[in-house]
């Protein structure tokens, strides 16, 4: 019987962690290696070693009521997209309503997680932790690991040939704070990512100029979607996903692509991913007014350094460049678990569900949040840790070896026809299917049949409305009645920030359009009766 557990780490994961181990019974001791909780959504002026590192402005790329979690709807005035410090306070709320910090030691690190080899059976662990300086040991039933994905920077300074020789400043974009120090310079980005064109457009303000080199091309959206309506609103929802996975490949592609080029054609910017059925986008309205405005300029991939020169692809070059900052990604690891226990293959993947390593004699280790999607990583840590939860208890049960081994590659080649190229691929999946997927083991997943002949108003918000996390509190074991309540009310919230200057409503009723109606109505009527 599973009931003492170690959560590795106080981000919203771990948070996540302690409340469903509390909610299924079971006992948690979360570690977090710096003093506070919070991960990655923590600014900190100082770049922390383990930690994930943000800059100062930087705003969610989801909307707030898809990163809600299941039972904890946002608070109202909070604004549609969360600057850092707000989702911050969404952490503290949440750890304050489910008293989660009382389960918490920090400025304790873990430094190992080893099999309990005296007794093999019981699938224990023994836990290895250091509170400034000094050990200490622990045996525990099960171990969830919440330790981020986005802790160490990924450099391959092989890939930038002479870079050594390059007289100017080099950094990873995880140590850029905010654009003070940048003054007049030249800067060189590496790498069109999230990080890396959010930097763009924030330095070129006191930058001299700022390139952006990237090999692959990258998508941007606006948050600001269709109406002005956050962007995920109406791209994240069940209908979209519906009608996205069961037309061909081609099709699929031709819709994504036509979505992504609305805003604007990302080929004539010359950002155009290649030859990727699908590809994550990145949101960021200023990036393309950057370029075409000429203080942010896109160039292709690196070949060498000089001294004080970047040379590219195309046999450009940019002389007295200043700084390079290399946003060329995180890589994560589990430094504390023996290659005996998980055996990173980012190509294959390693990890049943994206959750429980295989071969393990016992499921009684997790690994939550090492996954990417087109969607807010905390609702699909949230269903990673319910479910984990429900396994250690033996409420789900695992397949064979065999099948699911066989499950990966299945998923595997799902990848391939969407993601084809992409390194990092095993984390990638698609988000909807991936949360029902979860949620229907855990005997949470709406059934949207049943509801339309129930509910039919609450059915038509499901179906076409943002599928956001209260979704999967509308029936099974964690049902609960605000969850029908939080998506009725779900606009109240998202127009709440917006009234702050209210203007009248201007809809009245319009007496020429419906006497229009009417007479087309008589007209088709005279017409039906004369053909007959
Ligand atoms: C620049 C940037 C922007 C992002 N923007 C978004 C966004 O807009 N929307 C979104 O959904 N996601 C975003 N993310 C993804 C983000 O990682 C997730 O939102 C979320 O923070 C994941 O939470 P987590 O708890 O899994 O990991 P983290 O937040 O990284 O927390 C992990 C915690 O574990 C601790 N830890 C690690 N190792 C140990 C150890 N050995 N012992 C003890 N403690 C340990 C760390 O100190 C840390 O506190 C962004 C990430 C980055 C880097
Ligand atoms: C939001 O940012 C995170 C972290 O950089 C990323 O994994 C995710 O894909 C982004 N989502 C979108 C829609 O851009």
């Amino acid at each position: 019987m599973v009931k003492n557990v170690a959560v590795i780490g106080a981000g919203i994961s771990g948070l996540i962690a302690i409340k469903y181990c509390l909610e299924e019974g079971l006992e948690p001791t979360c570690f977090e290696r710096s003093d506070d909780i919070g991960g990655v959504w923590r600014f900190t002026d100082e770049v922390e070693v383990g930690r994930g590192s943000i800059y100062k402005s930087l705003v969610a790329n989801a909307s707030k009521e898809l990163m809600a979690l299941s039972d904890f709807p946002m608070p109202e005035d909070f604004p549609n997209f969360l600057p850092n410090e707000k989702f911050l306070e969404y952490c503290r709320l949440y750890s304050e309503h489910f008293k989660l910090g009382k389960y918490i030691k920090f400025k304790t690190k873990v430094c190992s997680v080893k099999k309990n080899t005296d007794f093999p059976l019981t699938g224990q662990w023994v836990v290895v932790t250091e509170t400034i300086g000094e050990k200490e040991t622990a045996i525990f039933d099960a171990v969830m690991v919440c330790g981020g994905q986005y802790n160490e920077p990924s450099i391959d300074l092989d890939t930038f040939p002479g870079i050594e020789k390059f007289k100017g400043q080099v950094m990873h974009c995880r140590e850029y704070k905010r654009a003070v120090g940048f003054d007049g310079k030249q800067v060189l980005i590496i790498g069109m990512g999230n990080s890396g064109v959010d930097v763009s457009t924030e330095l070129c303000t006191k930058a001299s100029k700022v390139y952006i080199s990237t090999t692959s091309g990258v998508w941007v959206i606006r948050r600001l979607g269709e109406g002005g309506y956050p962007w995920d609103l109406k791209f994240v929802t069940r209908f979209k996903n519906f009608i996205l996975s069961s037309v061909p490949p081609s099709w699929a592609r031709w819709i994504i692509k036509n979505y992504m080029n609305q805003y604007f054609n990302h080929h004539f910017y010359g950002i155009q991913p290649k030859g990727i059925v699908w590809k994550e986008p990145l949101v960021n309205e200023e990036f393309p007014s950057r370029i075409l405005s000429g203080s942010v300029v896109v160039k292709p991939g690196i070949k060498r350094f000089t001294e004080n020169s970047a040379h590219f692809e195309d046999g450009t070059k940019i002389d007295n460049l200043d700084v390079v900052i290399l946003a060329t990604g995180y890589k994560y690891s589990f430094p504390f678990l023996d290659e005996s226990v998980v055996k990173v293959d980012d190509s294959k993947g390693f990890l049943y569900k994206k959750i429980i390593p295989l071969d393990l004699e016992k499921p009684t280790l997790a690994i939550i949040g090492i996954i990417q999607h087109v969607g807010p990583a905390m609702v699909s840590a949230e269903l990673q840790s319910w479910w984990a939860t429900r396994l250690f208890k033996g409420l789900i049960k695992l397949p064979s070896a065999a099948e699911m081994k066989e499950e990966l590659s299945r998923d595997e080649k799902l990848r391939l026809r969407w993601f084809a190229t992409a390194k990092n691929n095993c984390r990638r999946t698609e988000y909807i299917q991936y949360l029902d997927e979860i949620a229907a083991q855990i005997g949470i997943k709406p059934n949207l049949f049943k509801l339309f002949i129930t509910d039919p108003v609450l059915a038509m918000k499901v179906l076409f409305g943002p599928c956001n996390a209260y979704q999967y509190r509308l029936t099974g074991p964690g049902k609960f009645p605000g969850a029908r309540e939080a998506i009725m009310t779900q606009w109240k919230r998202i127009e709440k920030p917006l009234k702050t200057r209210v203007v009248e409503d201007q809809t009245s009723f319009n007496f020429s359009t419906i006497f229009l109606w009417f007479i087309c109505l008589v007209i088709l009527f005279v017409a039906m009766l004369v053909i007959h």
